[in-house]
């Protein structure tokens, strides 16, 4: 059975066959630079299908144990414009003197990801954060924006995306795909 594409998808920007590809070459990468253990911090709602993936990836090829713990930053509302103010919910555990690794959907401004790195670091005293985000929209990034990414999937234009956890307004995030919205169904 052939579905035609969801009300709302314009297209298919980034295929199944090419984010399985390429979680694939960032299990191995992440691999590679890890010892013994990953403790992971996934961004949701968003991070959570990339992660587990990924993780899956990661056993594949490894023997490592991963520990994850899930939290919420919130910046958007409904809306597709970061507000740049970032709330953080969810408790997280252990964090103070480990190696961690954020698993994020997609850096924008980068203001999230800023913001927690040194929220892990500065206040929960981290040892080190990596970052680990499937897509980049690299033309947006604020200058303020102080954290590398580490372990990037896709670089994309500044157009909005949904599918594979990235969600307009909560919809979309079950698509097995990375597609376009619609112009038209961003108020
Ligand atoms: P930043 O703080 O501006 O880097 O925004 C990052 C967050 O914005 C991500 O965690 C996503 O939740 C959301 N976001 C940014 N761009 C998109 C998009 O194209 N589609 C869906 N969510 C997005
Ligand atoms: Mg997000």
């Amino acid at each position: 059975m052939t579905l035609s594409l969801p009300n709302g998808i314009s297209r298919i920007h980034i295929t199944e066959e090419q984010i399985s590809k390429r979680v694939t070459e960032l299990a191995s990468e992440i691999v590679r630079d890890s010892g013994e253990y990953i403790h992971a911090l996934i961004i949701l709602k968003g991070g959570a299908v990339f992660a587990s993936d990924l993780f899956r990836e990661i056993a594949r090829k490894s023997d490592i144990h991963i520990y994850h713990s899930y939290l919420k930053v919130s910046s958007y509302g409904n809306a597709t414009e970061s507000s740049g103010s970032v709330v953080l919910s969810h408790d997280i555990h252990e964090v103070r003197g480990r190696d961690i690794l954020i698993i994020e959907d997609i850096i924008d401004t980068g203001a999230t990801l800023s913001r927690l790195a040194e929220y892990l670091l500065n206040e929960r005293g981290a040892s080190s954060v990596r970052t680990c985000c499937l897509l980049d929209k690299e033309s947006r990034r604020k200058p303020e924006c102080t954290v590398l990414i580490d372990y990037r999937g896709f670089p994309v234009d500044d157009l909005f995306l949904v599918g594979y956890g990235l969600d307009y307004a909560e919809q979309y995030r079950q698509l097995p795909y990375i597609g376009v919205l619609d112009e038209d169904m961003i108020s």
